[in-house]
């Protein structure tokens, strides 16, 4: 089971979010289930509107790291992934601590997701 913790500035408090298999979609598709106010526009990896960080939080090996080609490249454009956290979830599985939640793939994982509610802006 996944345990995923909302936390937005936009939200009055946190929310946590136990997951099972077959809810185990993105994490936008999550969110927008359980009404958490992530912005969102494109849902499709390019507009960079969702913006999220993720902290992993029960000490196992980070699943989920692979990130497809226009998720690096929407994160680089905005700052977010330089070529040293490329590096890192490319060639240690280090996950990058900003992702893209129309993009990020639950797994069966305990995470933290931090974002501010305002578009592109974690
Ligand atoms: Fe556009 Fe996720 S909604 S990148």
């Amino acid at each position: 089971m996944a345990t995923v913790t909302f936390t937005g500035l936009n939200m009055p408090k946190d929310m946590t979010i136990y997951a099972v298999a077959g809810d185990t979609g993105t994490l936008l598709a999550l969110a927008k289930k359980h009404d958490i106010p992530i912005p969102f526009q494109c849902q499709d990896g390019e507009c960079g509107s969702c913006l999220v960080k993720v902290s992993y939080l029960d000490g196992k090996a980070p699943m989920a790291i692979d990130l497809a080609e226009k998720e690096k490249v929407t994160l680089s454009v905005n700052g977010k992934l330089n070529r040293n956290l490329l590096e890192a979830a490319e060639n240690a599985h280090r996950p990058p601590p900003y992702r893209l939640a129309c993009q990020f793939i639950v797994r069966d994982e305990t995470i933290l997701v931090e974002f501010s509610g305002e578009p592109g802006v974690e």
